[in-house]
């Protein structure tokens, strides 16, 4: 078991008080939760913003239907294989599918693949997460 480091930590009461609304607008059980969570967030985006390796998933929704989007797709996926390490595939209604894709591998080229992903015409929404855990 990971040993657990107590400190004491000097707030201005604005801070604090955010702090605290942190903690209920996340349903946190306590305050060393949160600030966990806004640790790990940072290290997150620093990781991103300093292109290392990372984790995360692309969603995106597109309409079948439109010319070629399946088929752009596959292809651009094809481009990122070094990154991408499952794919799944969802047929939500006759017209939507869904499809999730998993990542791990340099911040730059998870945003390149989700940028041209996201930009092709028959995709409705997209969104890329990303974590660093
Ligand atoms: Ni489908």
């Amino acid at each position: 078991m990971k040993r657990i480091k107590r400190f004491g930590v000097s707030l201005e009461e604005e801070l604090f008080n955010e702090l605290n609304a942190i903690v209920r607008r996340h349903k946190f059980p306590n305050r060393s939760q949160a600030i966990r969570f806004l640790i790990r967030k940072n290290l997150t985006e620093e990781a991103y913003e300093d292109n290392k390796e990372v984790s995360g998933a692309i969603v995106i929704i597109y309409d079948h239907h439109k010319r070629e989007v399946v088929n752009k797709s596959l292809d651009i996926q094809h481009e990122f294989t070094n990154i991408i390490l499952a794919n799944q595939h969802v047929h939500l209604s006759h017209h939507n599918c869904l499809e999730i894709i998993a990542l791990k591998g340099k911040a730059s080229d998870l945003k390149a693949l989700s940028d041209k992903l996201i930009a092709l015409k028959g995709v409705k929404h997209g969104k890329l997460v990303v974590t660093s855990a």
